[in-house]
């Protein structure tokens, strides 16, 4: 995540690594069947999920749809330089993709699209019969939240919210502390996703990156659709990489849940004085306002009596950080100084630095994949989520990060914006498990297979 240059680069570079190592089988089992893939959305994240699937040896890309003609041809040519067969081709129109879904040749989807159309796929994808993969953030408004859970209890379709960073080495490590009872009975946590975002969401329609100041019909990439969320909600438009891996350590819809949540915002201003400055004051967008404030900061209450503080801040210059902070009645972790402090361990008052901890509580998973992983995307994390996928649509079992977890995290967007309206009004979760969280068990994190 640190850097979409980086992303670009090394998904440019993608196979280098993995495909190295042939016939390297996945997983714990040899696959009990071969998986048929289909992708719905192949922009920049689509397209890097495509590379990971295709340098596996046990799934076959049978289809792939996006209505924009150069991002297919961009996939196609992956797909031939990987060796692999055509994939049938969708894309017509907007809604081509549920001729992808009829497809018997395709047993689990992914779908890489703008938010607007995440919930709408999904929701068609497990009405197919598919198991399905979703990108984040899952939903935009409550509806869609019950509509992913609904749709999964009606049809049995399982569906999985494909949030990566809850695979990142350093936050496995910390999972992995967790489980052992390193820091104690939890009780407080802080994440967000502070990523300037300003030459994401403005650029010159020409490169995803290009400096410029378009967007909408005028831009490209993710500028196309997600500057338009600034412009019209203040909202926490995404807040699921930095409170997914929040949530696995604290079990919510797991013998815990989300129960309230207070939002609050700043002013709007990083947008505009960045078209200011790129574009001049007298470029048609220097007249917008934008409705979502800079940074905003949303509490988080559980059901077991932690607190979660999510920050959004993605219109500001800064560095690229998701700002963790784990904390337990033993001790605590922060991201930001990379540093660990644990009671009786550590010395009294004093830091220590988080590396050797980290080491000490790496992850089975990325102890024993780590090496294969790391040209896979976002500093490997990418090749674990989608080797969770893989694996659990394989056995057509619940998924790690199902769609209870896709609403409850997902959720966050409408309640914020509601707290924010309401001058920090206390805003209630809806119980997506519907009573069932007291006696879920959480998913088993630990092992080495996904
Ligand atoms: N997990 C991560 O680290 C990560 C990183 C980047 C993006 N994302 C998420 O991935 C999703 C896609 O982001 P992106 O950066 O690839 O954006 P993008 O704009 O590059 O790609 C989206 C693609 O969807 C296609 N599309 C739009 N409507 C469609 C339709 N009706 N049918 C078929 N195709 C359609 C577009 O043509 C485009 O190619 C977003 O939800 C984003 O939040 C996640």
């Amino acid at each position: 995540m640190s850097s979409r240059r980086d992303f670009i680069k090394k998904s440019a570079i993608i196979g280098t690594g993995i495909a190295m190592a042939p016939g390297l089988s996945y997983g714990a089992t040899k696959p009990e069947k071969r998986l048929k893939v289909g992708l719905i959305g192949v922009g920049l994240r689509g397209t890097n999920h495509l590379n990971n699937v295709l340098l596996r040896d046990d799934v076959d890309v049978t289809a792939i749809c996006d209505i924009d003609s150069r991002r297919i041809a961009i996939a196609l040519g992956h797909v031939d330089k990987a060796g692999k067969k055509k994939p049938k081709v969708f894309g017509k129109n907007e809604y081509d993709y549920r001729n992808l879904l009829d497809m018997k040749d395709v047993d689990a989807v992914i779908i890489s699209t703008p938010w607007l159309w995440h919930t709408k796929m999904a929701k068609d994808s497990m009405l197919a019969g598919k198991y399905t993969g979703l990108e984040v953030s899952a939903a935009n408004t409550m509806e869609e939240c019950w509509d992913l859970v609904n749709t999964h209890e009606e049809t049995g379709s399982h569906l999985m919210i494909l949030e990566n960073v809850n695979y990142r080495r350093d936050v496995l490590a910390v999972l992995n502390m967790v489980k052992q009872n390193v820091f104690g009975e939890l009780v407080h946590f802080r994440c967000g996703y502070q990523h300037d975002l300003r030459f994401v969401k403005l650029n010159d329609g020409k490169s995803a990156y290009g400096k410029g100041v378009e967007f909408g019909d005028k831009g490209i990439s993710e500028s196309v659709w997600r500057t338009q969320h600034s412009l019209l909600r203040n909202a926490d438009v995404y807040p699921t990489h930095g409170v997914g891996p929040m949530a696995t350590m604290c079990d919510v819809n797991r013998g815990n849940r989300f129960m309230s949540l207070t939002s609050h915002a700043t002013k709007g201003i990083g947008l505009h004085n960045y078209i200011v400055e790129n574009g001049g004051k007298e470029h048609p967008n220097a007249k917008l306002k934008f409705k979502q404030g800079d940074v905003i900061t949303s509490t988080i209450e559980t059901a077991n009596g932690e607190t979660i503080i999510v920050t959004h801040d993605c219109n500001l210059p800064r560095p690229y950080s998701l700002g963790f902070r784990v904390q337990g009645a033993k001790g605590l972790w922060e991201k930001d100084g990379d540093r660990m402090y644990i009671e009786g361990e550590s010395d009294p008052h004093r830091w220590d630095a988080s590396k050797e901890w980290l080491e000490k509580y790496d992850h089975p998973l990325w102890k024993k994949y780590g090496e294969h992983a790391q040209g896979a995307g976002h500093g490997g994390m990418d090749f674990f989520v989608i080797n969770a996928f893989v694996e659990s649509a394989k056995r057509n079992v619940a998924p790690p990060l199902d769609a209870y977890d896709a609403a409850a995290w997902s959720a966050i967007t409408p309640l914020s914006e509601a707290s924010i309206e309401n001058n920090g009004e206390p805003q209630d979760f809806p119980d997506f498990t519907r009573g069932m969280w007291v006696k879920r068990k959480p998913y088993n994190w630990i092992k080495d297979t996904y």
